[in-house]
């Protein structure tokens, strides 16, 4: 069974490496990308997504630009994590085809409204224009298959001890669409801190041809995220290419958007007295995790030489 997908993004290496995934794995369908201001800014998100789905294949993928600034604050990006390109050290050329010309918020209304039930809507940036999607068709939350987000922490954060950066970036945003009416799929650091990107597995992308050596290899050497770099934004892709390898609570989530310290904390509650809003991932099959990503790497690299 496919599953089809448009994916909100701030490409951003782990972003990247999710839109690889996205395209390599036979499960899923990248019908459209849109991209927003996080890691780096808009313009070179956007950028980023049209030179990697052009490298790994994708070459029809529409890519739509979105927000360039969170809805009431400063963009304040995180590319002493990713680099000035947002892509660490990988070099990708420039993609012959531009953006949409179409808004990101317009291209997601259209494409989920064109076929209400049908497409699953994940979002691995700061959800500025989920928000502003939502805002304008609220009937959105009903198209969406499923929503699935990379984002947010039921315990610590890393951008503080108390927020995780998508949710930091643009925490009005946020709370926006945990607030929308629909069940929001968090897959957040409690799982994607248990995704590293080791040694070993990268020993293994180096088996990958192209993928690896040009992509894979090159972008998670300049991560400066960790001293093993986290594939967050991978994680919310296999949510939907093989749900199972991750284990879910029911949760009610509610965004801090006024806390001096705790400003973009998702405050996360497991017994919810009311109907929870989130479906929080709390556990990951780490080996299953990267034997599956690795496998969909690889009949991907296989195609690329
Ligand atoms: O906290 C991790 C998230 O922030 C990932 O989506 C990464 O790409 C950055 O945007
Ligand atoms: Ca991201």
């Amino acid at each position: 069974m496919t599953t089809t997908i448009v994916l909100d993004c701030d490409p951003g290496i782990d972003d990247a490496l999710a839109i690889a995934f996205a395209h390599g794995h036979p499960g899923v369908e990248l019908a459209g990308i849109t991209t927003v201001a996080g890691n780096v800014g808009l313009a070179r998100t956007t950028r980023n997504a049209l030179s990697v789905a052009d490298f790994v294949g994708a070459t029809t993928v529409p890519v739509a630009a979105g927000c360039a600034t969170p809805l009431l604050r400063p963009a304040l990006d995180a590319s002493s994590v990713h680099g000035e390109t947002g892509l660490g050290g990988a070099v990708l050329p420039d993609s012959a085809r531009g953006p949409e010309g179409e808004h990101a918020v317009d291209f997601l209304i259209r494409t989920l409204g064109a076929a209400p039930g049908e497409i699953t809507l994940v979002a691995t940036g700061p959800l500025t224009n989920i928000a502003m999607a939502v805002r304008r068709e609220p009937r959105l939350t009903e198209w969406a298959r499923d929503f699935v987000i990379m984002g947010g922490s039921a315990g610590r954060g890393n951008m503080t001890p108390a927020a995780e950066y998508n949710i930091w970036a643009d925490p009005e945003a946020a709370a926006i669409v945990f607030d929308a009416g629909w069940t929001v799929r968090m897959i957040g650091l409690d799982v994607t801190l248990r995704a590293l990107a080791t040694p070993p597995i990268r020993e293994r992308m180096g088996t990958l041809g192209r993928l690896g050596a040009t992509l894979l290899l090159p972008s998670l050497a300049e991560y400066h995220d960790l001293p093993d770099p986290a594939v967050h934004d991978v994680c919310a892709v296999v949510s939907v290419a093989v749900p199972e390898v991750f284990g879910y609570t029911a949760a009610s989530v509610a965004v801090e958007t006024t806390g001096r310290l705790t400003s973009g904390m998702t405050v996360t509650e497991f017994n919810p007295a009311t109907l929870p809003n989130a479906s929080v991932a709390t556990d990951i099959d780490v080996n299953r995790f990267w034997d599956m990503v690795l496998r969909t790497y690889q009949a991907l690299a296989d195609t690329l030489g």
